[in-house]
């Protein structure tokens, strides 16, 4: 649905995109991820046909940009990264006047325009300034904007930036709708955990050039980050990491700094224990060892995977 093939951006002496290879299916959801000035923007303006690149292709839809934009542009929704600010104008007349834009014209107009309210919930804001809405609020009318045209390919610049953790929620709600209902989508954030619930593949960017795409699985399958269990014990926590050390596949075990949320709080300590990947993870092993040798485990869970962790380690060409 979308291709890029050695897709370079110059500004000046400054290379903002490096020959940038990306492809998109239908139906997918891609998170595009990097660091500040990585290139996200650029990438996403030339997808939104707002931007010539260099040299290199862009196609969406079987369609090349530059050449075939008329076409291209009632195929796609952009969110930019900042919403221009309008005076004087209330939600619903906004919305009117994209719609006109977009060559909607009659009761479909009035119609469109209350099924995008409704789908990002913003009917209640109907009547309201644009100007009086708060930042989150603004962020779903730029997204009710783009869906007026029903585009099939979304292309969303950071659209949770600035957004407080309920907004980011309901953001992360609304695009998830979207998906369900067949829209291509490429989003940017500089945040990987951010998209990792959302998205089906994730491209990392940085200086203009693709480190990784894929995946989340393959990004830590990449990063080589093994699972970490938490163990908690109510004492002997040093003969418990020597014993917990022995089991097959257990790389590490370290004695963490205290914990508050182990059971009983009070003289408990917690171990980390670092598993080899390739152990298959059999964590049954664990409970049986420390009861049978007299041990009570006040804690038992897995560390949530890291995708901060993994994500610093792809961008700072830690992995290959
Ligand atoms: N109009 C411009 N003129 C000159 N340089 C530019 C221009 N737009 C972007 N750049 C440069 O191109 C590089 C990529 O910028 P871009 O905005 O695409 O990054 P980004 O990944 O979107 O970053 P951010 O996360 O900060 O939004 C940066 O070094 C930036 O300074
Ligand atoms: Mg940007």
């Amino acid at each position: 649905m979308i291709e890029t093939i050695n897709l370079t951006k110059r500004y000046g002496d400054l290379v903002a995109l490096n020959n940038l290879n990306l492809t998109i299916n239908e139906g997918d959801c891609f998170g595009f991820i990097g660091p500040n000035g990585a290139g996200k923007t650029t990438t996403i303006k030339i997808l939104a046909t707002l931007l010539k690149p260099s040299s290199g292709q862009a196609n969406i839809a079987g369609l090349t940009i530059g050449y075939q934009n008329r076409q291209i542009r009632p195929l796609i929704g952009y969110v930019p990264d900042f919403m221009g600010a309008y005076e004087d104008m209330v939600v619903t007349e906004y919305l009117e006047f994209f719609a006109a834009a977009y060559g909607i014209h009659g009761p479909q107009r009035r119609k469109v325009v209350n099924d995008v309210l409704e789908l990002t919930d913003l009917t209640y804001k109907a009547t309201a300034e644009v100007n009086s809405l708060s930042r989150g609020m603004q962020q779903r009318l730029s997204v009710a904007r783009v869906l007026l045209h029903d585009p099939k390919v979304l292309l969303m610049d950071e659209p949770a930036s600035g957004l407080d953790p309920r907004a980011r929620i309901e953001m992360r709600e609304l695009l998830k709708e979207l998906r369900r209902m067949g829209k291509t989508i490429l989003i940017s954030s500089h945040i990987l955990p951010e998209l990792a619930e959302l998205c089906n593949v994730v491209g990392i960017i940085e200086r203009g050039q693709l480190l990784f795409n894929g995946s989340v699985e393959e990004i830590l399958r990449r990063a080589k980050l093994g699972h970490i269990l938490h163990v908690g014990v109510t004492d002997r926590v040093e003969q418990a990491a020597q014993l917990l050390a022995k089991i097959a596949g257990v790389k590490k075990v370290t004695i963490a700094p205290d914990d508050p949320t182990t059971v009983n709080g009070k003289g408990g300590k917690v171990l980390h224990m670092q598993f080899d990947e390739a152990s298959g993870h059999l964590f049954s092993d664990v409970p049986n060892v420390l009861v049978n040798n007299g041990f009570r485990i006040t804690k038992f869970t897995e560390e949530p995977v890291n995708l901060e962790t993994a994500f610093m380690r792809l961008t700072k060409g830690l992995v290959q």
